[in-house]
C-alpha cells in the first residue's frame, strides 16, 4: 500500500523511531494521526505536519487506546495503517527480573499492539483492507544475555502478529514486523529498568533508517524487515 491520502496511526510519535516515520509518511502525503503520553512533544510535531491530528493516549491503557482509534475515524472517517511502534525496553538478567517491571512493558509492547490491532480490524475490514506494522526489535531474533525480559515481550509480539497476518489475510488487512537493532533514540534512556550493557561495538542506526523500513514494510506488505545492525 502506498501511504498517500491515507490515514495513518502510530504509537510512540512523541520521538525517535515513531516521530521519525511520522514526518517520513507525511512527506508521502499521508494523513497522520499522532498518539503518545507527551501532549506538547505531539501538538509540537502534529503543528510541522499538515492536517495531523495528536490524540494523548497512554498506550497502557485499553480504553484510551480504543478512544485514539475513535478519534481517528470521526476525524478522517477511515483508518488505513496503525503503526504500533511504542515501547519501552528492561535491560536486566532474567535472575534480577521484578514482576512489576515485566508487567508495566507487557501492557506497553504486548497488550497496547493487541487492542489497537482489535480496535482497527472493524474499521479495515469494512473498507475492504488495511495495513498494520508492528514495531518488535532485532533482538528477537538472537539470545542477548542482559535483555531477556525486554526481548519475550517482542518475541510475543512477533508471534502475535504473525498470527494475526494468517487469520486477517482474507481480509486484505496485512500485518508485518519491523525488528530494528539499536537505534539513537531516547530508548536507553527511559528503560523501564536496568541498563544499555555490552552494546559498545554498535554503532546506533539513525531513527530516519527505520522509519525508511516501516515504510517499506507498508508499501511491501512483507511479514518481516530487518533493520540489520551497524557494525564499528
Ligand atoms: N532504540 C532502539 O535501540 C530500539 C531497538 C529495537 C527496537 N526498538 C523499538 O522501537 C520502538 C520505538 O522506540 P524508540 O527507539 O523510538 O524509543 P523512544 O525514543 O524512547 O520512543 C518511545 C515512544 O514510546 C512512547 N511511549 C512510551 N510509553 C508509552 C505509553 N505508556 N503510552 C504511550 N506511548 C508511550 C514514548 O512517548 P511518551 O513518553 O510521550 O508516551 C515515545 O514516543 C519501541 O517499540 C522499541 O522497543 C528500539
Amino acid at each position: 500500500m502506498e501511504v498517500n491520502d491515507r490515514v495513518v496511526i502510530v504509537t510512540g510519535a512523541s520521538s525517535g523511531i515513531g516521530a521519525a516515520f511520522a514526518r517520513l509518511a507525511a512527506g508521502e502525503g499521508a494523513r497522520l494521526v499522532l498518539a503518545a503520553r507527551r501532549t506538547e512533544r505531539l501538538e509540537a510535531l502534529a503543528a510541522e505536519l499538515p492536517g495531523a491530528l495528536a490524540v494523548t493516549t497512554d498506550l497502557r491503557d485499553p480504553a484510551q487506546v480504543r478512544r485514539l482509534v475513535a478519534a481517528a475515524a470521526e476525524a478522517f472517517g477511515r483508518v488505513d495503517v496503525l503503526v504500533n511502534n511504542a515501547g519501552q525496553g528492561m535491560h536486566v538478567p532474567v535472575e534480577e527480573a521484578r514482576l512489576e517491571d515485566l508487567q508495566a512493558i507487557v501492557e506497553l509492547n504486548l497488550y497496547g499492539p493487541l487492542v489497537a490491532m482489535q480496535a482497527v480490524l472493524p474499521l479495515m475490514r469494512a473498507q475492504g483492507g488495511g495495513a498494520i506494522v508492528n514495531v518488535s526489535s532485532n533482538t528477537t531474533r538472537m539470545v542477548i544475555p542482559g535483555i531477556g525480559p525486554y526481548s519475550a515481550t517482542k518475541c510475543a509480539l512477533n508471534q502475535l502478529s504473525a498470527t494475526a497476518r494468517a487469520e486477517w489475510a482474507a481480509d486484505g488487512v496485512v500485518v508485518s514486523v519491523v525488528h530494528p537493532s539499536v537505534t539513537a533514540t531516547e530508548f536507553h534512556q527511559t528503560l523501564r529498568a536496568g541498563a544499555m550493557r555490552g552494546g559498545g561495538r554498535l554503532v546506533p542506526e539513525a531513527p530516519e533508517v527505520v522509519a525508511r523500513a516501516i515504510l517499506e514494510a507498508i508499501r511491501s506488505g512483507a511479514a518481516e524487515v530487518v533493520v540489520p545492525p551497524k557494525q564499528t
